[in-house]
């Protein structure tokens, strides 16, 4: 949901650059970081001097998902990315800071996913239509290609579990795996859950409330036709480049943006320097189902299969009302860690999903002092500190 938000803005924001762009208001000093902003997770990595495999996966219904590896002699670790995001997310900090090399660092052998609809997951091994392609959401993710992507893994390495690092939808989709697979849950060695999102009711975010009153019409939408929400493209990523540059006069709409949707107050909390390259990898595409699903759950108040509606509901579900996802079957041995500062991945909604799990090894809570919002947990200036250094720690006493 969260960069729904961003879409709207950024049209309203878009005028606005092209009109400074005429208007002679110089951008400087971003050439430096221009070669950064395009880069891949594999150029990423590599310019990077770590050493970097890209793999294929085809999942059971055909989607073809691009998984990146930093090949290490330790134990499988799978990064699962937010929504809306990519495998970009774990390395845009750079070596010093992002999880993905603190983790390589360690020995780990650390595997990047992708889910299917992101800009490196846009396969299928069948001419299937565009309407046909996107009409998938997180369920598809959690059911179809983490199971996928899992079994891939554990073959290469001849290893019989990974453990597992997801963010947001990353953790919702493990959700979704370990209830409808619970098969899988032998496979999971442990999974550490950054902001985990499964029932989203007390979601802060301001404009949530507004897409779900509009949720008909945004349906309708998607009905009509509208398969892909927030795509990857280099307009919005060289605006991303520019607003969020350190020294644009635009950087209030950066900043503006990041608090709309996050809550983020201080842009200076996302470092400095890296900013136009964070901002420039996302949105890196995702399907209005997913979007729509979300958004369900803040309108029903509750953890559920899509909502196609009575009719529909009954030939797909043989009930009226989608069944609700089983958190009790989530066996896998979990740490949570919650911010009281998140307005996306609320304190009372982790509550809910810690109440139901089976085996919460860990549960961190990040004192609101910190005053620690959502896109800090992967994008921060303190995610060393505040979440890898205890990761990591706690990784390595396995
Ligand atoms: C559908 O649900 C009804 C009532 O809950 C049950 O009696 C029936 O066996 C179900 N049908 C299928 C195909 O599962
Ligand atoms: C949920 O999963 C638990 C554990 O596997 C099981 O005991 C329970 O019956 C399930 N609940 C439903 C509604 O399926
Ligand atoms: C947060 O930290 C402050 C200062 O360390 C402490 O006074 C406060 O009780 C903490 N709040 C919670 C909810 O733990």
């Amino acid at each position: 949901m969260e960069f729904g938000c961003v879409i709207i803005i950024n049209s309203v924001l878009l005028l606005l650059v092209s009109y400074s762009d005429n208007h002679e208001i110089k951008i400087k000093d971003y050439s430096d970081l221009v070669s950064d902003i395009y880069l891949d997770s594999m150029q990423l990595i590599s310019k990077s001097k770590y050493p970097v495999e890209k793999h294929f996966v085809t999942t059971e219904d055909g989607y073809v998902l691009t998984l990146f590896r930093i090949p290490g002699q330790g134990p499988p670790v799978l990064l699962v990315h937010g929504i809306g995001d990519s495998s970009d997310s774990w390395l845009v900090l750079g070596p010093s800071k992002s999880l993905a090399y603190r983790l390589a660092d360690d020995h780990f052998d650390v595997w990047l996913f992708n889910s299917r609809g992101n800009k490196y997951s846009k396969k299928h091994i069948n001419k299937i239509s565009q309407k046909k392609y996107w009409d998938f959401s997180f369920e598809e993710m959690g059911s179809k290609d983490l199971p996928a992507t899992i079994d891939y893994i554990l073959s290469k390495t001849s290893q019989s579990k990974l453990s597992y690092v997801g963010f947001s939808q990353g953790t919702t989709i493990f959700f979704v795996l370990c209830s409808m697979r619970p098969s899988y849950n032998e496979k999971i060695k442990q999974a550490i859950l950054l902001a985990p999102v499964a029932t989203i009711n007390n979601i802060q975010s301001p404009l949530i409330p507004f897409y779900a009153n509009i949720y008909d019409k945004l349906t309708f939408l998607a009905e009509a036709g509208i398969n892909e929400v927030f795509p990857s493209n280099v307009f919005v990523s060289t605006y991303h480049a520019k607003v969020c540059n350190l020294r644009s006069p635009l950087r209030f709409f950066c900043g503006l943006e990041y608090y709309l949707n996050f809550g983020l107050k201080e842009l200076e909390r996302l470092p400095d320097a890296r900013l136009p390259i964070i901002s420039s990898h996302i949105p890196a595409g995702g399907s209005a189902k997913t979007f729509l699903h979300f958004l369900q759950g803040y309108v029903l108040k509750s953890f559920r299969r899509y909502n196609y509606g009575v009719k529909k509901n009954k030939e797909v579900y043989n009930s009226s009302t989608p069944p609700v996802y089983n958190l009790s079957a989530v066996s896998a041995p979990v740490t949570l860690v919650v911010s009281e500062s998140d307005w996306i991945s609320t304190i009372k909604d982790a509550k809910l999903i810690q109440n139901n799990l089976k085996n919460v090894v860990r549960n961190i809570v990040i004192n609101t002092t910190l005053d620690f919002t959502h896109l800090e947990f992967v994008y921060g200036e303190r995610v060393n500190s505040v979440i890898n250094d205890p990761i990591l720690k706690f990784m390595k006493s396995l």
